[in-house]
């Protein structure tokens, strides 16, 4: 089928064309209904199926032909150690990993909060919390312990799984400090802490921790424990446009048939290909195409902790292509454009045979054309952007290289996949209507949403309804504008809220603000994204200070480029703040953020009618003029 019949089978007919796929996938009692709702009015999908994702994406193969082919592959230049993992043996270590969390007291249901760097041990927790029916969260590792604390309060987990420490370029993290400051700040007390020791050195204990390799020394495997489609697999945390954020869910049916129908129909990756998602665990990419989905199809992923650059060169990725034979590489632009800077040229790729690579993948932010050229020109390869979110958890878009290989427009996410009809929507709150085309707006997806999108925000619908599906009734809104062209792509040109993207890396500007306006000098501020050629964005702070306020100005912005490390971590990459007199507003009060932005970033802005006063805008136009 062509992409176009594929597309128009998913929406004409979403039972029939899903129920198709979940077909795919060993099920213990396959579900009947395929597409159900429940008394939120929410849709579901595989609801009443019986199944375990553990048990699809590892027993399933070892059973089947695959028990000796590798699984796992870990590549860490950051601690010189390289290891691979058959299907075998990483069902035999997630089924010990398990027995150990069930002896501690994990039961279905129960959440697991593992805060752990990129080693194999986090990729096992994962899939032992699954094989148990529980429900893991993933902390990234770049997070300070105040996020940590927040994530353990809202998820309430029965324990945390923990590493000593996690390897940055030329630093350590120390993750069990962290660890203890969070559980200091937490209101919530997990009964225990598992604790993973990467080496010899000796480490503080509390009572109530349990040393990992001690306690799977003891451990006993355990089987899988059937969950229905609707149990969830895991909740992972994502920046809304408060400082609270949000916990959306994933469901263990839904998850898997998205994952896997996935892997063919973007990828077009086979059983027994080796994939390659350069990202972290702590993020959706990671949750998604490093562990579940290359694992659902049978193919063998790689867990690599290290950098594009500097681990030990710009070489880096182009050498683990040729050495694990790589046919497709996923990774953020903020990653490309690193290697670029460092390899112009592009020579040191050509040290390496990159014969087995077919397609490169980027997601994460806009692919941007000067990028998506250099490498195509550099590697003579397809490039593909696709667009999704944390709440899909797989691609809205994309350039479905299983399905039909369509022509790449540079700039563009490419096309709605299956089980995704998107419409633009004039941004105006008062006029709801959907926009023709090439005129630029509020992307949504019509409801319902295919499989693996959240179902809620763990612990509050009522903020998943108010955040997703209240604004244009019948659809979900996602936050990110852009517009459709004649040809149907979609070119997705940034977030609409308060939502930054920093090297792949989302956070909230909101939560930033909040943590600022916290210091006790500062009477109101304002954070927005200024451009930046290797990261994407990266956040700028304007302050106003509190009249009568006598310390110096450079020792107040240090203090706040300090708190909002401690309070958020250095993933915030929050390094730049200026004092000003007053911020631009609204005659009813909204700061205009979006103005500030488009005057630092150089680029044409109208005056906003309802501005309070035209000339608050002079200060940020004077000061943007004087940095440049
Ligand atoms: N644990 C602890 N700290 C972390 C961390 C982790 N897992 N990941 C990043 N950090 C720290 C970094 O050390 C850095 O600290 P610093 O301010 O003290 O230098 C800070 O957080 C910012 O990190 P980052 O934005 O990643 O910048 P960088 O300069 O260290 O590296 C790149 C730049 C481009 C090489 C890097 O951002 C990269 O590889 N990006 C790929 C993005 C990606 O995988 N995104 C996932 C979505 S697909
Ligand atoms: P996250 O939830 O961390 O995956 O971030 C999702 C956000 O990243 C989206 O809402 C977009 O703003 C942005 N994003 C991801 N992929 C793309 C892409 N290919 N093009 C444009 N923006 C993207």
């Amino acid at each position: 089928m062509t992409y176009q019949e594929t597309f128009n089978t998913a929406k004409n007919h979403p039972e029939t064309f899903w129920k198709k796929q979940a077909e795919a996938l060993e099920w213990f009692i396959p579900p009947q209904k395929i597409l159900s709702q429940d008394e939120y009015g929410i849709d579901h999908w595989f609801a009443d199926g019986e199944m375990n994702t553990a048990y699809m994406a590892l027993d399933y193969h070892v059973d089947n032909g695959r028990a000796d082919q590798t699984a796992l592959i870990y590549d860490s230049p950051v601690s010189d150690t390289k290891k691979k993992y058959s299907y075998r043996e990483l069902r035999d270590e997630v089924a010990l990993c398990a027995g150990m969390l069930k002896e501690l007291g994990v039961v279905k249901g129960d959440r697991v909060i593992i805060y752990m760097p990129m080693i194999p041990e986090a990729v096992i927790g994962m899939l032992a919390c699954a094989r148990l029916g529980a429900i893991h969260s993933v902390v990234f590792g770049g997070f300070a312990a105040q996020e940590l604390a927040h994530r353990i309060d809202d998820a309430t987990p029965k324990l945390v799984l923990c590493a000593t420490y996690g390897l940055e370029i030329n630093r350590r993290i120390e993750y069990k400090p962290l660890l203890d400051k969070a559980l200091e700040i937490a209101s919530h007390a997990p009964k225990h802490c598992v604790i993973f020791q990467r080496d010899s050195a000796t480490i503080n204990f509390n009572p109530t921790d349990i040393d990992w390799q001690e306690a799977i020394s003891q451990a006993q495997a355990v089987d899988c424990t059937p969950v229905k489609g609707s149990d969830l697999l895991y909740i992972l945390y994502t920046s809304g446009t408060t400082g609270k954020p949000k916990g959306v869910v994933r469901e263990n049916g839904s998850h898997a048939v998205a994952m896997k129908y996935s892997m063919k129909a973007i990828y077009d990756m086979n059983p027994g290909d080796v994939f390659w998602a350069a990202s972290d665990i702590g993020w959706v990419v990671g949750h998604s195409y490093i562990v579940y989905a290359p694992l659902l199809q049978g193919c063998t992923t790689i867990l690599y902790e290290g950098k594009p650059i500097l681990t030990p060169d710009a070489g880096a990725f182009w050498r683990v292509v040729e050495e694990y034979n790589i046919k497709a590489l996923f990774t953020a632009p903020t990653a490309f454009r690193a290697i670029k800077k460092e390899d112009p040229d592009a020579q040191l790729a050509k040290q390496y045979d990159l014969s087995s690579l077919e397609t490169l993948f980027s997601a994460g932010e806009r692919l941007d054309p000067p990028t998506h050229n250099w490498l195509s020109e550099n590697f003579k390869l397809p490039v593909i952007d696709h667009w999704w979110q944390t709440e899909t958890g797989w691609a809205i878009s994309a350039n479905l290289r299983g399905i039909e290989k369509m022509p790449v427009k540079i700039g563009s996410a490419g096309v709605p996949c299956p089980g995704y009809t998107i419409e633009i929507f004039d941004d105006t709150e008062t006029n709801c209507k959907t926009l023709a085309a090439n005129t630029h707006g509020n992307i949504a997806i019509k409801l319902p949403l295919p499989p693996s999108c959240l179902t809620t925000i763990w612990g509050d619908t009522p903020r998943f309804k108010a955040d997703y599906l209240e604004t244009y009734p019948g659809y979900y809104v996602s936050g990110d504008g852009g517009y459709i062209d004649d040809d149907g792509y979609l070119f997705v040109m940034g977030r609409t809220d308060d939502v930054i993207n920093i090297a792949g890396h989302r956070l909230s500007t909101g939560e930033m603000e909040e943590i600022i306006g916290k210091h006790e000098a500062v009477a109101e501020c304002a954070v927005v994204g200024r451009n930046d050629d290797l990261k994407g964005q990266m956040p700028v702070g304007f302050v106003v200070l509190k009249n009568g306020v006598i310390a110096p100005e450079q020792q107040i912005i240090d203090e706040l480029i300090q708190l909002v490390r401690d309070e958020i971590g250095a993933v915030a990459s929050f390094k730049e703040a200026y004092i000003v007199s007053r911020l631009p507003k609204t005659r009813s009060g909204k700061i205009l953020r979006k103005t500030i932005r488009h005057i630092f970033n150089g680029e044409a802005f109208t005056m906003p009618s309802t501005i309070e006063d035209p000339t608050s805008l002079k200060e940020i136009e004077n000061l943007t003029e004087y940095l440049s």
